[in-house]
C-alpha cells in the first residue's frame, strides 16, 4: 500500500488509522471540517470532494457522529424529530455516499486497492434486539445500502476493489465519551490496528460486504 487517503482524519478512529498507515510508510492524505474545513453536510461537499486527487490504494471514510446538533440518540420512537433524523442522513449516509460518487477517480481501476466506510453494528437490522437509536440506526443502515450499492457498481470498473463497511467496535473516542457507562471499549489506537488487520487481507470477492473489526461478517 502506498497511498491512503482518510476523510474524517481528525477523528478518534480516523486520526489514529493515519498515525498507523504513516508509521508503515504509506503516503496518507488526510482530510477534515475542522483541518480543511470540509463538511460532508455543506452545499460545496460534492464539488470539494471532485477536487481531490487519486488515485489510493485505500480511502477510509472515518468521519460521523452519533449526537448532532445537540439531538441525543432516541430513547424511544417518541423522541424522533425530523431534522434529527435528517441530520442523521446527512452525515452518516449522505456523507459517505458523495466519497462513494468519487470512488471511480479516487481507486485504481487496475490493482488492489480498498475503500472502507465506518458504519456500525447498531446499523446492522438483522442484529437489532435493543430498539432505541432509531436515527442514528437507520442513517448506518442506509450507507450499509449505499456501500452495497456502490460495491456492485465499482466492479464492472475496477474489479481489483473491494468496497466494504466496518464495524470498528466500541472505541474510546469523542464520539462514545459520554454514551460509554461501564461497556467495554477499546483505545483508538488498538481500534486502528484492528482495522488495518482486516483490511490488509480484504480480497475483491469480499466487495459489497459488512464486517466487524475482528473481521467477522456482520449480518445486514
Ligand atoms: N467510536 C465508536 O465506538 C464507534 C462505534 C461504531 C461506529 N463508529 C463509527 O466510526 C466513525 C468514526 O467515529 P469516531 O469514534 O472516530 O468519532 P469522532 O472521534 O467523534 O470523529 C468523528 C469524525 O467525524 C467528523 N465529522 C463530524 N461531522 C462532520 C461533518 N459534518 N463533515 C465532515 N466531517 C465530520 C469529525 O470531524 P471534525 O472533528 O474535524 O469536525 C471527526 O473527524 C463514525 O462513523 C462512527 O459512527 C464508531
Amino acid at each position: 500500500m502506498d497511498r491512503a487517503l482518510i476523510i474524517g482524519a481528525s477523528g478518534g478512529i480516523g486520526s489514529a488509522l493515519a498515525t498507523a498507515l504513516g508509521a508503515r510508510g504509506v503516503a496518507v492524505t488526510g482530510l477534515s471540517r475542522s483541518a480543511d474545513g470540509l463538511d460532508l453536510t455543506a452545499p460545496d461537499a460534492a464539488d470539494r470532494l471532485a477536487g481531490i486527487d487519486g488515485p489510493f490504494d485505500l480511502v477510509v471514510v472515518a468521519s460521523g457522529a452519533l449526537e448532532i446538533g445537540g439531538a441525543a440518540p432516541e430513547k424511544t420512537l417518541r423522541a424522533v424529530t425530523a431534522q434529527a433524523m435528517l441530520d442523521q442522513f446527512a452525515l452518516n449516509a449522505v456523507g459517505p455516499a458523495l466519497v462513494l460518487g468519487q470512488a471511480h477517480r479516487l481507486l485504481p481501476r487496475r490493482g488492489r486497492s480498498v475503500l472502507a466506510v465506518l458504519s456500525a453494528r447498531v446499523g446492522s437490522i438483522g442484529d437489532n434486539r435493543l430498539g432505541g437509536w432509531v436515527s442514528y440506526r437507520a442513517a448506518k443502515a442506509a450507507v450499509n445500502q449505499i456501500v452495497h450499492t456502490a460495491a456492485i457498481e465499482l466492479a464492472r470498473s475496477h474489479p481489483d476493489a473491494a468496497v466494504v463497511a466496518l464495524h470498528p467496535g466500541t472505541v474510546q473516542t469523542a464520539f462514545t465519551a459520554k454514551y460509554l457507562g461501564r461497556h467495554p471499549a477499546v483505545p483508538a489506537a488498538e481500534a486502528a490496528a484492528n482495522l488495518l488487520a482486516v483490511i490488509d487481507v480484504l480480497t475483491p470477492e469480499q466487495t459489497g460486504r459488512f464486517y466487524d473489526w475482528a473481521g467477522k461478517e456482520v449480518p445486514w
